[in-house]
């Protein structure tokens, strides 16, 4: 399906990939990860041909339709459902031709092509991937423009799975999903019939969606079959033997190295010191990968707080003196750890700016914080 073979590229002169390449069969589904700023993102460019390598190949099998989602996702006046159907630009276009189309055979071709690509139950594939991702029927029928940014990266990637292309890219996609989207999303990829190779951060998809991993570390690409946990444990395993192993060559060349100290000078001994030397030489360093070795840092001690941090009580909070959340009773002590959960726009982000003093409550509200 994709075979990248020894490929280099650089940006502003710092390399990005050296030699690096990887087999991707058909069908897989593949979790691409590596530290950020590596290149995960550049390579999606390399495969879709809009940067250009300075060295190796990139093969992808013929006629294979590759898709992705587009960074910015344009307002127009379209319905979500209707974005989403056009999409698939196939259908699209043999429908717009049906209309218009005179001649028997071509007529019996396009319609023929219609049966065969399901297009009939496309309304209802489009309208079950766009629930999925979170909008109702009602949202379904409004224009685009309707949604902010991220809603509108949700109907772009509503679109890019309805199309079903061979070779689905995804950048970071549970990014502007919330929970609900992100499960959605993972059992579809899943069951997706292509390839799939998605870049991410997501451990739960990383674990439930995918068949194997794609390390991009030190401009290189390697890749692990298994789920994301495997791929940690197989890591951590192989760093531990080559850590090992050369820990015992240090020791060995430290030995051999000591005997030519002592013996270089004296003329009985002169040829098996030689010898050593040249085992020395040979001996070929045993690399442990240098973006493995760990970037300490730690986080201040916080002072003591008394208990507790938080409280308010029928609290109210929200912008230009309208409340987004109101009758908010909550208290919150030293040893809480509490995962906030809820659907895009209801107000996580708005009681954090509560929390955290950087939005003050609204009116009639009781509001005691605990300074440190
Ligand atoms: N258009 C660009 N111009 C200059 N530098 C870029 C550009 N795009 C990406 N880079 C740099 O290339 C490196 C790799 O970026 P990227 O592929 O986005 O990494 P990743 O997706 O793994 O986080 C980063 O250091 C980034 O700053
Ligand atoms: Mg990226």
């Amino acid at each position: 399906m994709l075979r990248i073979d020894d490929i280099r590229f650089a940006i502003e002169g710092r390399p990005l990939f050296e030699g690096a390449s990887v087999n991707i069969p058909d069908g897989h589904k593949v979790g691409f990860v590596g530290r950020n700023g590596t290149g995960k993102t550049t390579l999606f460019n390399l495969i879709r041909n809009e940067l250009s390598l300075e060295g190796g190949n990139i093969a992808i099998n013929k006629g294979v339709r590759i898709g992705g989602v587009a960074q910015e996702v344009p307002g127009s006046e379209t319905s979500l459902l209707d974005t989403v159907l056009e999409a698939d630009t196939e259908r699209a276009s043999l429908l717009a031709e049906a209309e218009t189309a005179t001649e028997p055979g071509r007529i019996a071709d396009i319609q023929m092509r219609l049966a065969d690509i399901e297009a009939w139950s496309a309304e209802g594939r489009a309208s079950s991937i766009l629930k999925g991702l979170g909008f109702g029927t009602k949202e379904q029928a409004m224009p685009c423009s309707a949604f902010s940014g991220g809603w509108r990266m949700r109907v772009a990637l509503a679109g890019v799975l309805f199309a079903e292309p061979d070779l689905l890219l995804l950048d970071e996609p549970t990014n502007y999903l919330d929970l609900e989207g992100a499960l959605w999303l993972e059992s579809y990829l899943a069951k997706y019939p292509h390839t799939v190779i998605t870049i991410s951060h997501d451990r739960g998809l990383l674990n439930r969606a995918v068949t194997s991993i794609l390390h991009l570390e030190d401009r290189k690409l390697t890749l692990y079959q298994g789920n994301y946990d495997t791929f940690a444990e197989t890591r951590t395993a192989r760093l531990a033997v080559a850590e090992s192993e050369s820990r015992k060559q240090e020791a060995r060349r430290a030995h051999l190295q000591s005997f030519v100290d002592r013996f270089r000078a004296k003329a009985s001994k002169a040829v098996q010191a030689q010898s050593r030397m040249k085992m020395i030489a040979k001996m070929k360093p045993i690399t442990t990968p240098t973006e493995a070795a760990l970037k300490r840092f730690t986080f201040p001690e916080p002072e003591e707080l008394s208990p507790p941090i938080i409280n308010m009580e029928s609290a109210s909070v929200g912008y230009n003196d309208k409340p987004v959340l109101s009758k908010l009773s909550l208290r919150i002590d030293q040893d809480d750890r509490i995962a906030l959960l809820g659907m895009n726009g209801e107000g996580k982000s708005t009681l954090s700016k509560l929390l955290a003093d950087k939005l003050d409550p609204m009116g009639g509200a009781s509001h005691a914080r605990t300074q440190a």
